[in-house]
């Protein structure tokens, strides 16, 4: 949704500035170009080489540098970003702009652009309430700035109270706004990802393959459409999103209370792998080799948390499942939308060949009341940037 999307990022000195490599991070992985600008305090806490390694920009620096004035001139540069984001923006810094100096770049470039400006206040709390900031806040208001944050929490000085610069999950959403309102926005939607493991013994489990990408990027990609993603996940190998409520569960009992707990939503999108079985004999001690033999497991089937969500009494308006098949997948997969009762099945062939379980790409098809869909074989991220629109159309 960022993609192609200008943002020249100012970095002010405070300690938040740290967070502001992650924010380079997020905005560089949602498509944007970073052009960072960091003032003479901002390098007194990040330094220019690692900002440059992140953003893969030159970091402009100094107002009287030739180099950087050579290659781009500080009104230029204040003029080619679609957006300008000051982050942190130190309680100096907002006084500064608010008094329209120009003293440095990052002063002069804010003073010369007629390119919106959003900013990410960050200060000890003393200082945030401080008449005079709140002047200068009022002020920038006034101008047509837009502000996100500050959080309320501990901060880095020992005090507790608002001040911490929102994470750049909150800064990357409130960028997201501003180039337009996204179709979800307002939307609770329920994400299940990952494997499940069932215990056999306090250290023993059944696991499967299952690393959680697929469901990952969906939920990425619903978050990045506007929605208030719930993301209910079994032990994944992929770390879940930023910007998301994450609900971590071990097994598929586990998962079903999580995924119950997170109704209503307007839509389920059932992407974990959950075992079918559960084992009935699990022991609450660590099984011991003995001269009987080996030990005999018992299972028992495990709630499917997807037909759960289809018969619910606060069904979901889409409920949306996955079918992992290794053979006669359409046939399946299409049998398996009627047995659970789900609006549509995405179904994939996971057979070892395809390299589609734990791989980066997947070639699904889409199954709906009005038919099969072939989906060409992409990057998960794009399936689930596909589905997430999808979604949006009916839920929009
Ligand atoms: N699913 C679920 N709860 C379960 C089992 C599966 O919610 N206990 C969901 C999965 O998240 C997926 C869909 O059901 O969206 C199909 O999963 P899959 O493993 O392909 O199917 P199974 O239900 O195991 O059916 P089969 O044994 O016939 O393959």
């Amino acid at each position: 949704m960022l993609s192609g999307k200008r943002i020249t990022l100012i970095i002010g000195g405070g300690i938040a500035a740290y967070k502001s490599l992650d924010l380079i991070r997020q905005l560089r992985r949602a498509g944007a170009q970073v052009t960072p600008v960091l003032t003479r305090a901002g390098a007194q806490f990040v330094t220019p080489l690692s900002v440059a390694a992140l953003a893969e920009e030159q970091v402009f620096h100094d107002l009287f540098d030739l180099k950087d004035e050579a290659e781009m001139g500080h009104i230029q540069l204040s003029r080619v970003a679609d957006l300008i984001v000051v982050a942190p923006a130190t309680a100096n810094l907002m006084a500064r702009m608010a008094a329209g100096m120009a003293d440095d770049l990052a002063s002069t470039l804010l003073l010369a652009t007629d390119t919106p400006v959003l900013i990410a206040p960050a200060m000890n709390v003393r200082m945030w309430q401080h008449p005079a900031t709140q002047r200068n806040l009022a002020q920038l208001q006034a101008d047509g700035l837009r502000v996100v944050g500050p959080d309320v929490g501990d901060m880095a000085c020992g005090e507790h109270g608002p001040g911490r610069m929102a994470e750049p999950a909150a800064i990357v959403a409130a960028i997201r706004d501003h180039f337009g309102p996204r179709p979800l926005t307002g939307q609770r939607v329920l994400v299940t990802s990952g494997p499940t493991h069932e215990p056999i013994d306090p250290v023993r489990y059944i696991a499967n393959r299952s690393s959680g990408a697929q469901g990952t990027a969906i939920a990425e990609a619903l978050r990045d459409l506007g929605a208030e993603v719930i993301f209910v996940t079994g032990p994944a190998q992929t770390p879940p999103p930023d910007g998301v409520t994450v609900m971590r569960v071990e097994t598929a009992r586990e998962m079903l209370a999580a995924a119950e707990g997170a109704l209503p939503v307007a839509a389920a999108i059932c992407a974990a792998a959950v075992a079918d079985w559960r084992v009935t004999t699990d022991s609450t001690q660590k099984m011991k080799k003995t001269t009987q033999g080996t030990p005999k497991l018992e299972f028992s089937e495990n709630p499917d948390i997807l037909a759960t969500l289809s018969t619910h009494a606060q069904r979901p308006e889409l409920v949306v499942g996955f079918a992992a098949e290794t053979e006669d997948v359409i046939a399946h997969a299409t049998l398996k939308r009627t047995r659970k009762g789900c609006d549509w099945i995405v179904a994939n062939d996971v057979s070892p060949a395809t390299g589609i379980m734990g791989g980066q790409e997947n070639a699904v098809n889409l199954i709906t009341e009005a038919g099969v869909e072939d989906w060409p074989r992409l990057p998960k991220r794009e399936v689930a940037a596909r589905l997430a629109d999808r979604i949006a159309q009916v839920l929009g």
